[in-house]
C-alpha cells in the first residue's frame, strides 16, 4: 500500500451530533418527521457534540489519518433568509481544528440527508429553489473551512436519499411517488454540478467528489432477458449518479426508459446540460454494502420492501421495478445479515475494477461495515464477525490496488455506535461502542484494536482465506462484452 493511503472512519452529522436544539440549531426534515411520527429519533444519538474531542482522540490512538463527517446545514443556517449561526459555525471549526491537530485528514460531507425543515416545507428536493440555497450554503462552508480542508463530499448517497424518501416511502418525505422520485434526483444532481462549479471557481487548494451508495450488479444468468434487466437496474442504481457526476449527464438510454414508463422529464431545463457538463467531479467516494443480485422482470405491480427492523426476518425485503427489473434477497449459497443485506467482499473488488476501468477518477471507499445487534455492557466486546467482515471488505480494495485502480482512502462505517436512521440505535456499526443507556460512554470493541493494527501496519496484517465462486453474471463482463 502506498504510504499516503487514508485509513480512516467516518459518521453523519444527525446519526452522531445529537444536540438537536442547542446553540440555535433549528429543525430538520429528520427531527421533525421523527418528532412527529413519535418514532426513535437523533435527539441525542452518540452526543457527538459534546464528546467530539474524545472521539478524535480514540480516532488518533487508532491510528486513522482521515475522518468522514458531514455537517448538519440547520445548524449553519438556520432559517429561510439564510442566517448565520456562529455557535454552529464555530463548532465545526473546532472539530476541524481538533482533527488536524491529531494528524487527521478531515473530509467533510456536504449533505448527508439532514435538510434544513424551513426548506423541506417548501418543497425540499422537488424546488429547484432548494439547489440556490444549496449553493449559498456550500460558500459558506468553502469560506469558512475551505482553507483547512482538502476533501470534499457535495452529498451523501443521492440515491438512498431519493429513493428512500420519494419511491419507498420509508424515510421522509415517506412518498411513494416516481415521477417526484425522478424530479427530486434530477435536482440534487444539479446542484452536484453547481457545488463542484462553485468549488472549482475559488481555485482551493482541494478535491471535491460525490459519494454514492454503490451497488454492482451481477445477473441471475446469462440470457438477453437478464443483461437487459441488469443494464437497467445498473442505470436505476448507479449511473445516474456516476454517470452524471464523472461524465457530465445522464445515460441516454436511461432517459428514454423514464419516458416510456410515463415519467414526463419537464423538470430538465435547456440550459441546465451545459452545467453538468462542465462541472465533474475530482474524485467518486463508493460506500459499499453489498452487491445487487438482478433478475428480469416476471410481472405484476411495483414492490418496494425493505427490511427496516432486523427483526422481520430475513427475506423479507423484495424490489420489483414494473417493467424494469427484480432484486434477489435469498441466493441460496450466500450469507446475509438481519437486515437483508449480502456480505459478498468480492463484490467490492468487481465494483472498484468496473468503476475504474469506466470513470479513471480517484476513488475513496467512503463506507464500509457491518450493522448487528450487539451487548456492549460487557466487558470485552468481541466482535470478531466485524473482523472478519472488514479484513475481507480490506483485502478486496488491496487486490483492486494491486490490479490498477487508483483507490486513495478506506473508511470504516461508523467510526462509534451512533444512531442507524430507521433502524434506530439497536443496530450498531461503531469500532467504538456507545452505551446509549448510560450517558453515551465509550467502550473500544475488539474491532477498534485490530483496526488500529491496519492503520499502524499500512494493511500489512490483513489476510483474507475466502474462496470465490463465479456463478453469476456481473455488470463487469456485461460491459466488456456488451449487451
Ligand atoms: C449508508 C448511509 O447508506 O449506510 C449511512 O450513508 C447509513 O448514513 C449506512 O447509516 C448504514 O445503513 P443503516 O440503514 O443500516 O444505518
Amino acid at each position: 500500500m502506498k504510504k499516503d493511503f487514508l485509513w480512516g472512519s467516518a459518521t453523519a452529522s444527525y446519526q452522531c451530533e445529537g444536540a438537536w436544539n442547542e446553540d440555535g440549531r433549528t429543525p430538520s426534515l429528520w427531527d421533525v418527521y421523527l418528532h412527529e411520527n413519535n418514532l426513535e429519533n437523533g435527539d441525542v444519538a452518540s452526543d457527538f457534540y459534546h464528546r467530539y474531542r474524545e472521539d478524535i482522540t480514540l480516532m488518533k490512538e487508532c491510528g486513522q489519518k482521515t475522518y468522514r463527517f458531514s455537517i448538519s446545514w440547520n445548524r449553519i443556517i438556520t432559517d429561510l433568509q439564510g442566517t448565520l449561526n456562529p455557535k454552529g459555525i464555530k463548532f465545526y471549526h473546532d472539530v476541524i481544528d481538533e482533527c488536524l491537530k491529531a494528524g487527521i485528514e478531515p473530509l467533510i460531507t456536504i449533505f448527508h440527508w439532514d435538510l434544513p425543515d424551513y426548506l423541506e416545507k417548501l418543497g425540499g428536493w422537488l424546488n429547484r429553489e432548494t439547489i440556490t440555497h444549496y449553493v449559498d450554503y456550500c460558500r459558506v462552508l468553502f469560506a469558512e473551512y475551505g482553507a483547512k480542508v482538502k476533501l470534499w463530499a457535495t452529498f451523501n448517497e443521492p440515491r438512498y436519499y431519493v429513493f428512500s424518501g420519494y419511491f419507498i416511502g420509508n424515510y421522509p418525505p415517506g412518498l411513494n411517488d416516481a415521477q417526484k422520485t425522478a424530479q427530486a434526483a434530477y435536482n440534487m444532481m444539479l446542484a452536484n454540478a453547481r457545488a463542484v462549479e462553485l468549488y472549482h471557481s475559488l481555485h482551493l487548494s482541494g478535491q471535491i467528489g460525490v459519494v454514492h451508495s454503490y451497488g454492482p450488479i451481477y445477473g441471475i444468468d446469462d440470457t438477453p432477458a437478464t443483461r437487459q434487466a441488469m443494464r437497467d437496474a445498473d442505470n436505476y442504481y448507479n449511473n445516474w449518479i456516476l454517470d452524471t457526476a464523472i461524465l457530465g449527464y445522464f445515460p441516454e438510454d436511461l432517459l428514454t426508459k423514464l419516458s416510456s414508463s410515463g415519467i414526463k422529464l419537464d423538470f430538465i431545463e435547456p440550459n441546465d446540460r451545459a452545467v453538468f457538463e462542465k462541472n465533474t467531479v475530482d474524485f467518486i467516494g463508493l460506500n459499499y454494502y453489498a452487491r445487487v443480485m438482478i433478475a428480469p422482470y416476471q410481472g405484476g405491480e411495483t414492490i418496494l420492501k425493505i427490511n427496516n427492523s432486523g427483526k422481520a426476518g430475513k427475506g423479507t425485503s423484495k424490489i420489483v421495478v414494473k417493467d424494469w427489473f427484480e432484486q434477489i434477497f435469498d441466493l441460496p449459497d450466500t450469507e446475509y445479515t438481519d437486515w437483508d443485506t449480502e456480505i459478498y467482499p468480492q463484490g467490492l473488488y468487481d465494483g472498484i475494477m468496473m468503476a475504474y476501468e469506466k470513470y479513471q477518477v480517484p476513488i475513496y471507499i467512503t463506507e464500509n461495515g457491518v450493522g448487528a445487534y450487539e451487548d456492549v455492557t460487557k466487558e470485552e466486546i468481541n466482535d470478531d464477525f466485524r473482523i472478519s467482515y472488514l479484513s475481507e471488505h480490506i483485502d478486496a480494495i488491496m487486490r483492486s490496488i494491486k490490479d490498477g485502480a487508483d483507490v486513495r482512502g478506506y473508511y470504516v462505517w461508523s467510526t462509534m455506535d451512533l444512531y442507524s436512521w430507521k433502524n434506530g440505535t439497536e443496530k450498531r456499526y461503531g469500532l467504538v461502542a456507545v452505551d446509549f443507556e448510560n450517558g453515551c460512554q465509550r467502550k473500544k470493541k475488539a474491532s477498534y484494536y485490530w483496526y488500529q493494527k491496519v492503520c499502524q501496519t499500512n494493511g500489512a496484517v490483513i489476510e483474507s482465506k475466502r474462496e470465490y465462486n463465479k456463478n453469476y453474471l456481473s455488470m463487469w463482463d456485461l460491459n466488456k462484452e456488451g449487451l
